[in-house]
């Protein structure tokens, strides 16, 4: 699938912009706090229902202002949809497709699917247990409507659990009118977990040798809050046992000790914990490999391939992995890609359109007019990707001089092209 045109209003810092995209590839340039990121977040939210920030929704409207829209004319199989996401400032959410259809704004992932990769999701690995969850949960939402109710019902029982816990002398039997929804849920949830979790291991295994160039064993483990048995009754039982040993300490402390609101995912390289003992280039490749997993996840269970957006990370990548990166988009994933660096329309393939962002506008021809020339290919940014883009001799040559001031970074990030072995 892919976005063939963005319409957005009061949308972080654009008044008013609307762009026609490419279904392949699509660069954004400019210097920093110009609206790149804001742009790939107008279409996560669009996809989403909401921002990728933890942040409010009505964080996302231009200051000042009383509301936001996004309105994106999608193509997919069978029919081309329109989506409509608008956030009041009162925080109303309002989705609608194709120009008559209300739905839920967290339904949107049902007609536009993305896979976004930023700088900060090497949190993934290092952050807290939460970020994994937030990731797992957007995933799974993403290819299954059951899932999103259960994850409701779930979130709700607990809200509710916990507001009866923190009540002194919290009343025994209404608590047990809440575990069952906590329990049946939550159950649902391990198992749906468990097996999603096992498939974006082996993708993601396969995706990181192709990304590392070595044979280490990259193995996600799902670590469940409770034991996920081999039938959802097993689960279900397992979660109601762990509840009852666990009931005084729960009113002592005033919170739900167990279930999925507190489980994890691990990364392990052979064996070995990635987040304890990776180095930094091997946390930033089983990131990458595990967003190239969410891209095969998405397309084996949706039959069509997710938009990326890749937000700032040719320059973090070294010359293998952006070649890995390139090579997902030739395989035909649309790709919004954003940099600072003018030499990244080296990297890309010819043809690639060109944009840039200015002060919350975006202009469609790019710094020189024109898109990427023939001849500063992959191949030509993976043997020059060592020196970092600001050495690459094809950034200056030829007709593709740059704009003033448009190389580097003000706050001295995103430099450090990382070798790992
Ligand atoms: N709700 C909002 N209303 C108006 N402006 C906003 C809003 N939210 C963020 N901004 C501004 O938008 C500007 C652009 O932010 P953005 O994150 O898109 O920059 P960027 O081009 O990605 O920069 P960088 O290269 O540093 O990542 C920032 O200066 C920010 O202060
Ligand atoms: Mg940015």
């Amino acid at each position: 699938m892919w976005v063939r045109r963005i319409e957005l209003t009061d949308f972080r810092n654009f008044k008013r912009a609307q762009l026609s995209l490419d279904k392949g590839l699509n660069l954004f340039l400019g210097l920093n706090a110009q609206g790149k990121t804001n742009l790939l977040e107008s279409i996560y939210a669009a996809s989403a229902g909401g921002t990728y920030r933890a942040a409010r929704d009505g964080d996302m409207i231009r200051w000042g202002q009383e509301f936001f829209r996004i309105d994106l004319e999608v193509e997919r199989e069978p029919a081309q949809v329109r989506i409509e996401f608008s956030v009041s400032a009162a925080g109303r959410r309002f989705a609608r497709v194709n120009g008559t259809q209300k739905v839920r704004p967290s339904e949107l992932g049902d007609y536009l699917n993305v896979v976004m990769f930023t700088p900060d999701d090497l949190n993934l690995v290092k952050g807290a247990p939460s970020e994994r969850r937030r990731f797992l949960d957007r995933e799974i939402s993403q290819v299954s409507p059951a899932y999103r109710d259960w994850l409701d019902t779930y979130n709700r029982a607990l809200a509710q659990r916990n507001a009866l816990l923190k009540q002194i002398g919290g009343d025994a039997r209404l608590l047990h009118a809440w575990d069952e929804q906590l329990v049946g849920a939550g159950a649902r949830i391990t198992m749906r977990r468990a097996r999603v979790v096992a498939d974006l291991s082996g993708r993601a295994d396969e995706a990181h040798r192709g990304i590392a160039g070595d044979d280490q064993k990259l193995s996600l483990i799902y670590s469940p809050s409770v034991e996920c048995g081999a039938s959802l009754d097993e689960t279900a039982n397992a979660f109601r046992r762990r509840l009852s040993e666990l009931a005084v300490a729960e009113a002592a402390r005033g919170v739900t000790l167990v279930g999925p609101h507190r489980d994890d995912i691990r990364f392990e390289l052979d064996g070995v914990d990635v987040a304890a003992f990776g180095s930094q280039g091997q946390q930033r490749s089983v990131v990458l490999a595990l967003k190239l997993a969410e891209v095969g996840f998405i397309t084996y269970r949706v039959g069509q391939k997710p938009v990326l957006l890749l937000d700032d990370v040719l320059s973090e990548l070294d010359a293998g992995r952006r070649l890995r990166l390139m090579e997902l988009v030739e395989m035909g994933c649309q790709a919004l890609i954003t940099s600072v660096e003018p030499g990244c329309a080296g990297l890309m393939p010819a043809g690639a359109k060109m944009f840039t962002i200015s002060a919350g506008e975006v202009s469609e021809d790019g710094p020189q007019g024109r898109r990427c020339t023939e001849g500063n290919n992959i191949e030509a940014g993976l043997h020059n990707a060592a020196e970092g883009l600001d050495g690459d001799p094809r950034v200056e040559h030829g007709d593709r001089a740059e704009p003033e001031g448009s190389l580097g970074r003000d706050d001295g990030t995103g430099k450090d092209a990382v070798r790992d072995s």
